[in-house]
């Protein structure tokens, strides 16, 4: 099942919107294992997805201790994103998303500043062949995140000034993502995305809770996900303050 069902199954199943970013550290790798692994049994009930980062997969490595957490998310019934943000060249591009797809990820995240040929074509045509998914960056959430996503660009056919979302929000559209990443910092863009990409293109977003986003202002903007990080992880009981998060946002939309 392509990616974009399969996490809109989950979401409905759990009636839960949330992507969970297991950003663990630790400085004893077996210790920061068995954390994640914990917390991935105990809230995946109340997720839509696990999306995970470099902070566990430079500790960890990628073929045993990774894989094996995306299987334990798999057995929990939701699937695994790998926030790899991939930016380099296509052959490079190619090589970083097969070995996440065959670690088991069902999505990769990329950005789109690399272009589509010979930068994120092969990173899209391997999703397609595997049924995989891939969230572009539309805009980010943190507060430099205007710097490059809010800039204003030259529009080459017309001559016009555009902003540089926008213009990544239609290469979501025309490219087929199946997703697009915007902040839940910047509302008035998700809104301004979410006219572009209509239902095609889901958007998640990152960057409520200790960013300062609101969960349901960001939801009632047009994203359909949204991905929380260290306000459940860093929270003295996570599985609780997940179902806490999870039955609010319910009770709200
Ligand atoms: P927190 O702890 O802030 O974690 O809830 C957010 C997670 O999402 C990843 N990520 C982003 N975060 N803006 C963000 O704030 C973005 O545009 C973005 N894209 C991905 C982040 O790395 C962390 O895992």
């Amino acid at each position: 099942m392509k990616f974009k069902q399969q996490i809109h199954d989950a979401a409905e199943r759990n009636k839960s919107p949330i992507v969970l970013a297991l950003d663990l550290t630790h400085r004893n790798r077996e210790l920061l294992y068995t954390a994640s692994l914990k917390l991935i049994r105990s809230a995946s009930r109340f997720l839509c997805a696990v999306k995970i980062n470099r902070q566990l997969v430079l500790p960890l490595g990628l073929h045993d201790s990774v894989a094996s957490l995306v299987d334990e998310i798999h057995r929990q019934g939701i699937p695994a994103i790998m926030d790899a943000k991939i930016n380099d060249i296509g052959h490079t591009n190619e090589f970083i998303t097969s070995e996440y797809f065959s670690s088991g990820f069902d999505a990769v995240t990329a950005s789109p500043f690399v272009g589509y040929k010979d930068g994120l074509e092969p990173v899209f045509r391997l999703a397609e062949s595997e049924q995989r998914g891939v969230l572009l960056l539309v805009h980010m959430s943190h507060k430099g995140a205007a710097e490059g996503y809010g800039q204003t660009i030259i529009d080459e056919k017309t001559g016009q000034g555009r902003v540089q979302f926008e213009v990544f929000a239609e290469r979501a559209l025309k490219w087929g993502a199946d997703g697009a990443i915007v902040g839940a910092t910047f509302l008035d863009t998700i809104k301004r995305a979410n006219e572009i990409l209509g239902e095609k293109v889901p958007i998640f977003s990152p960057g409520v809770g200790v960013q300062g986003g609101s969960p349901s202002d960001a939801l009632a903007a047009g994203a359909k996900y949204i991905i929380v990080g260290r306000s459940i992880y860093e929270s003295e009981d996570p599985s609780r303050a997940t179902e806490k998060l999870r039955n609010s946002i319910m009770a709200t939309s």
